[in-house]
């Protein structure tokens, strides 16, 4: 017969034990739940037609050459030159006001600056080309991509 405590003969835990476990146990499901939630809050989630997601603008040979289509709800304007589209950013690159379109591209209220038809710096102060978002043609459909923007050439005129 054993002379030793239930909790000391071997197949038990001590009280210690047993209160150890259940507190890293408790700090274990704690830290992922936040982690899972931390990673659901910050994970972008844009819907079709939402700024930073995609806008499906419409039929590719409904846009002439030369033609500029305005989305305002993606905030650029879509462009075909040499039966090639380009969707530049609305939002100038020098202190971010709304570009407006002109006869001969596009000019910011703001301080003068002017672009061209193909987005390249024309007047400064801004001091790069227009941003652009990626076009897609998809099953005839032009399509946009807010979510994704690479920055104009840096230049100075
Ligand atoms: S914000 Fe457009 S030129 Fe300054």
């Amino acid at each position: 017969m054993s002379t030793e405590a239930p909790s000391q003969q071997e197949g038990y835990y001590t009280r210690r034990e047993l209160l150890y476990y259940g507190w890293l146990s408790s700090v274990t499901v704690a830290t992922v739940a936040a982690g899972g939630a931390v990673v659901a809050f910050a994970y972008p989630r844009f819907k079709e037609g939402e700024f930073g997601g995609k806008f499906v603008v419409g039929k590719a040979e409904d846009v002439a050459e030369g033609q500029v289509v305005t989305v305002r709800e993606g905030k650029f304007f879509l462009t075909r030159q040499g039966g090639e589209f380009k969707a530049f950013y609305q939002v100038c690159t020098h202190l971010g006001c709304l570009l407006r379109e002109t006869k001969d591209g596009f000019a910011c209220p703001c301080h003068g600056s002017s672009f061209d038809t193909n987005g390249m710096l024309v007047s400064s102060p801004a001091p790069r080309d227009m941003d652009e978002f990626v076009v897609e043609v998809v099953d005839g459909n032009v399509v946009v991509d807010t979510g994704k923007r690479s920055k104009g050439q840096s230049r100075s005129v």
